[in-house]
Parts: structure tokens; sequence; C-alpha cells
């Protein structure tokens, strides 16, 4: 459905939910490569689809959030906003006081609980399913939320507001008012719930993520609310997509899930090369914080950037045969696409991604998979890249 309240063609110059570009979005980003590196949108954004321009925009002090709203958080109060959208010195404090509580070895113990997960969630399924309702959704809700310490009894309301904000990234310019109503409640209801909760961790800690954050003391009550509602918004329909794209793209290319049959030991290269392929955040926007020459292009102070990720990563100049899913491609180098981004914003929560895809494809692949021939529908979501449902033959 496209929405009638806002021209996004007029903004982008292209209609991000349009069917063809749904189905295929990066024979568009290879047109769009012919416009240049930098271009201007007929809505008078800035764009760019070269790997070398996205990264150095995304690594450049410059360039970052300001207080333009839209930056997707023109909504949200500034002191409520989270650190996916401050710029430095916010920005590094923040990150710096949450990086302490989601650390690797918290990260790393999680691949039991996982596993347990994943064979529960596809335990006794076997025929015809949907993979999103039956796999890609609720594993990575349940354990964020297994993560945050929410009860068991609360994952259905923890769910609910997952789907509403996960427009939360897209830039509110881009969002009927009726949806934008929806994310802004869910944000607060998920608030007050988190409020709540924090009060009962600060005097009974656990064991979980949430007791870790409530004991950083630099931490005020709005920025650790900010931070959940950040932890369930970034990593939940991100990873829903890493696993249900990752999959119909191995199911459509045979040669390269026999391949990865025989070797099982490269769940994390295989992943690495998915999450290029056809990666689960499309895009990634900045605006000039000052003056700025990029390419050959001057940006004024307060311009906006659309930094094509999903274009990027399949730029020809940076990668060989980019629009080939190779599974070797990675086997003796480290990867070096950018669908966790870059720089200071690199994705806080990549591992935990990386170990949620890799134990869930590589679960999928063991019991066979197999794509039930249909029409497949997008999301309309111009940020995230994923699919309303996916429907496989198990064995
Ligand atoms: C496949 C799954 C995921 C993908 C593709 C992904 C991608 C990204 C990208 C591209 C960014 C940078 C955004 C920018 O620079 O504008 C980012 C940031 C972030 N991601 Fe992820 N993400 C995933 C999963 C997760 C998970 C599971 C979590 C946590 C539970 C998470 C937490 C974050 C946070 C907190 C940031 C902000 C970092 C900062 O601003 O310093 N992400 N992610």
């Amino acid at each position: 459905m496209t929405d009638s309240q806002v021209d996004v063609r007029g903004i982008l110059g292209f209609d991000p939910f349009a069917p063809e570009f749904h189905a295929d979005p990066y024979a568009h980003y290879r047109r769009l490569r012919a416009d240049g590196a930098l271009q201007r949108t007929p809505g008078g954004l800035w764009l760019s689809p070269s790997f070398d321009v996205c990264a150095q925009i995304l690594r450049d002090p410059r360039f970052g959030h300001g207080d333009n709203s839209m930056s997707g958080s023109g909504r949200i109060p500034r002191r409520v906003r989270s650190f996916l959208v401050l710029d430095p010195p916010e920005h590094t404090k923040l990150r710096r006081l949450v990086s302490r509580a989601f650390t690797a070895r918290l990260i790393e113990r999680l691949r039991p609980r996982v596993a347990a997960v994943v064979d529960e969630l596809l335990n006794g399924l076997h025929g015809e399913v949907d993979l999103i309702a039956a796999l890609a959704h609720p594993l990575p809700v349940i354990i964020i939320s297994e993560m945050l310490g929410v009860p068991p009894e609360d994952h259905d309301r923890f769910t609910g507001w997952s789907d509403a904000l996960a427009r939360g990234l897209d830039p509110d310019f881009l969002v009927p008012a009726e949806e934008l109503a929806w994310r802004d409640r869910a944000r607060e209801e998920f608030g007050e719930y988190f409020r709540d909760l924090a009060a009962r961790r600060r005097s009974t800690p656990g064991d979980d993520l949430l007791s870790g954050l409530v004991a950083i003391e630099e931490l005020s009550e709005d920025d650790l609310i900010a931070t959940c509602v950040l932890l369930l918004v970034a990593g939940h329909e991100t990873t829903v997509n890493l696993i249900a794209n990752g999959a119909l793209a191995l199911m459509r290319s045979p040669d390269q899930l026999a391949w990865f049959r025989d070797h099982p030991e490269s769940a994390a290269t295989m992943v690495e090369e998915l999450v290029r392929y056809d990666p689960p955040v499309q895009l990634s926007a900045r605006v000039a914080l000052q003056e700025a020459e990029v390419a050959g292009q001057r940006i004024r102070a307060g311009d906006f950037v659309m930094l094509l990720l999903g274009a990027a990563n399949r730029d020809p100049a940076f990668f060989t045969d980019p629009d080939r899913l190779d599974l070797t491609r990675w086997s003796d180098e480290a990867p070096r696409h950018l669908a966790f981004g870059q720089g200071i914003h690199f994705c806080l929560g990549a591992p935990l991604a990386r170990i949620e895809g890799q134990i869930a494809l590589t679960a999928l692949v063991r019991r066979g998979i197999e794509l039930v021939p249909g029409p497949l529908r997008y999301k309309d979501n111009l940020i995230l890249r994923g699919l309303a449902r996916l429907p496989v033959r198990l064995s």
C-alpha cells in the first residue's frame, strides 16, 4: 500500500513502496549509480549509492543528526532521544555507558539459549509454514525481552509494542500520521512499563541487562528508557529481516544452499555475505552539521543525506560480481560491508544479531527448507527491508 498522504516519490525521486522496487531494489540502485556517487533528489535531499561516499560520510564528524526534524526524531523530545540519533559528546557518553552492560561476554553466553529457543520454535513444525511467524519474528523478541528481564507473561504486550515501533527508524516525514500516532502511543506505553520494571530491578536486581543498566548511576531515567526502546526498535525487526531475507536468498540460490549444507562450519561468513547481499537496513540518514565538500559536491549545513547502504553493499567499484551471492566471499578476509553501519554509530547489537542469524539459518538448512512458490509481499518501510510473510516447506 502506497501512502497517500506523503509524496514519497516527489521527495526521493523513486517510490520505495512500489511492488517492483520491493521485488528488486538493486535493479533501481544500479540505474541510480549512473547519476553519480552523490546526487540531489527532486525533493532537495542528497542521496548516495556509493560504498566510498557512504562509508566516508558515516565516519565524517561534519555529519551527524543535529536537531534536524528530518533525522527521524523530530517528534521525540530531545531529552528522550536514544543515542542512535545523538551526536558527540552526548552520543559518546551514553554509548560507552550502555556498552558496559551490553558486553561481548553477556552476548556470547546467550548462544545456548538462542539454540534452545530456535529448537523450541521449530520442533514439531513440518510441511508448509510462514517462516516469519514461526521463527524469524518470535526469536529476536524472546531473546531481547529475556535479556532485558521482561517476565514471560508480558511477552505478548512487548511484541505488540515492537510491531508499532517498527517504523520508528523511518524519518517522520515519510510516515503517515496514523502510523506516527500508533508509534508514539506505543513508545509512551513502553516507557511507562519500563519505568515500572526498572524501579523493581533497582530494588531487587536480577541477572539481566536492565539490572545492569539501572546499576549505572550516570544513566538518567530518561536515557535508560530511551535505551530500552532503542534496543527493541534497533534489534527486533532488523533481526527478523536478517533471518527471513537470508533464508530467502539461500533458497533462491540452491548451489549456495547446498554448499552451506556441506560446510556448516561457515555459518559466520555465511551471515556476513547474506547481510551484504540483502541488508535488513537499507539506508541510514545524516544531516550536514557544517558545510562540507564530498565527491565534488558542496553540501550546505543542515542538508539531509540519505546513505543507501543496500546500494553501497552492491557497489561494483568495491565488490567483485556484487549481485552474486557468494558464501565463500569472506573466507579469506574480514567482511567489509556496510550492513551494520560504520563509524561511531556502528551497530552495538551486531554480535547478537550475528549469533541469532547463524543459529537460526543453520537449523533451517539442517532441517531442509524450500520456498513455496507464489508472490511475496514486503512491508512498507523505507529503512528496513523485510517480508510480511515467507511461506516455506520444512522437511
Ligand atoms: C541484522 C540485524 C541488525 C542490523 C542489520 C543492524 C544494523 C544497524 C545499523 C546499520 C546501525 C547504524 C545506524 C546508523 O549509523 O545510522 C545500527 C545501530 C545500532 N544497532 Fe543494530 N542492527 C541489527 C541488530 C541489532 C540488535 C540485535 C541490536 C540490539 C539488541 C542492535 C542495536 C543497535 C544500536 C543500539 C545501534 C545504535 C548504535 C549507536 O548509535 O551508537 N542492532 N544497527
